[in-house]
């Protein structure tokens, strides 16, 4: 009983901000900046596992011109920054309750600029490497969606994962550019926005990892 009015209650809560998801992310294939009341040169950056937004909605804020889509799997946790776009009106910010495995008939050939992964799960302890959102199978579908020269930018603190994702991204082709190993001490520093997951590590004094990796032509 309770579970069914837990659901019940996210139901009413997303339906309140009808105008920031898409329930239907297919019937966008190929026309999201149309879709978003964008206009069609616009960049169009993705951000996977958004979990509750703390960083599409800043980068959002700082980047009017440009279309942000986040995706994120768990309704209860997407529901927090879909609440949040909708409470401060944001034009430019989209979301999509949605697993990244089915990227591909969400998202046309070449329609992102960019993609965004932050702190995703290493799945270390259980050894499952071809679930990690860098893995080979994955890039590949990234590199069907991203425009020429568009990049993913992807953070971590976990050290396997990293070593790992750049092996994958070297090995589908993709250019790794301005790589650190000690994001909060680098210059890279100014321009980052930190997610949720990385305002925590950063407490705990664990060095975040950082790479954009360029899909090359
Ligand atoms: C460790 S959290 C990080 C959240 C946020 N990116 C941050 O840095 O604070 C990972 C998030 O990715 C979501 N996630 C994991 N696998 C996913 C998938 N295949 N598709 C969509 N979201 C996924 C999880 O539900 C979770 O909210």
């Amino acid at each position: 009983m309770t579970r069914l009015r837990k659901k019940k209650n996210i139901t009413t809560r997303l339906k309140a901000c009808s105008g920031y998801w898409f329930e239907v992310p297919v019937a966008n294939r190929g026309a999201w900046r149309a879709s978003c009341g964008m206009p069609e040169d616009c960049p169009l950056y993705l951000e996977l596992g958004c979990g509750k937004g703390r960083f599409v909605l800043n980068v959002a804020r700082r980047n009017p011109d440009a279309c942000f889509i986040a995706l994120e799997k768990e309704e209860s946790v997407i529901l927090a920054a879909i609440e949040a776009a909708c409470a401060e009106g944001l034009t430019n910010v989209f979301f999509l309750c949605a697993d990244a495995v089915l990227i591909k008939n969400y998202f046309a050939p070449a329609e992102i600029d960019r993609i965004y992964i932050n702190f995703c799960d290493p799945w270390s302890r259980k050894n499952k490497p071809k679930r990690r959102l860098t893995y080979r199978e994955y890039l590949e579908n990234y590199k069907l969606l991203l425009s020429p020269n568009g990049q993913i930018h992807f953070k971590t603190d976990d050290d396997r994962l990293f070593e790992f994702s750049l092996n994958e991204f070297n090995a589908a082709g993709f250019e790794c550019r301005n790589v650190t190993l000690d994001l909060h001490n680098s210059p890279f520093d100014a321009e980052n926005v930190r997610t949720e997951f990385e305002v925590k590590f950063a407490e705990q004094g664990i060095p975040i990892k950082r790479v954009e990796a360029v899909r090359m032509p």
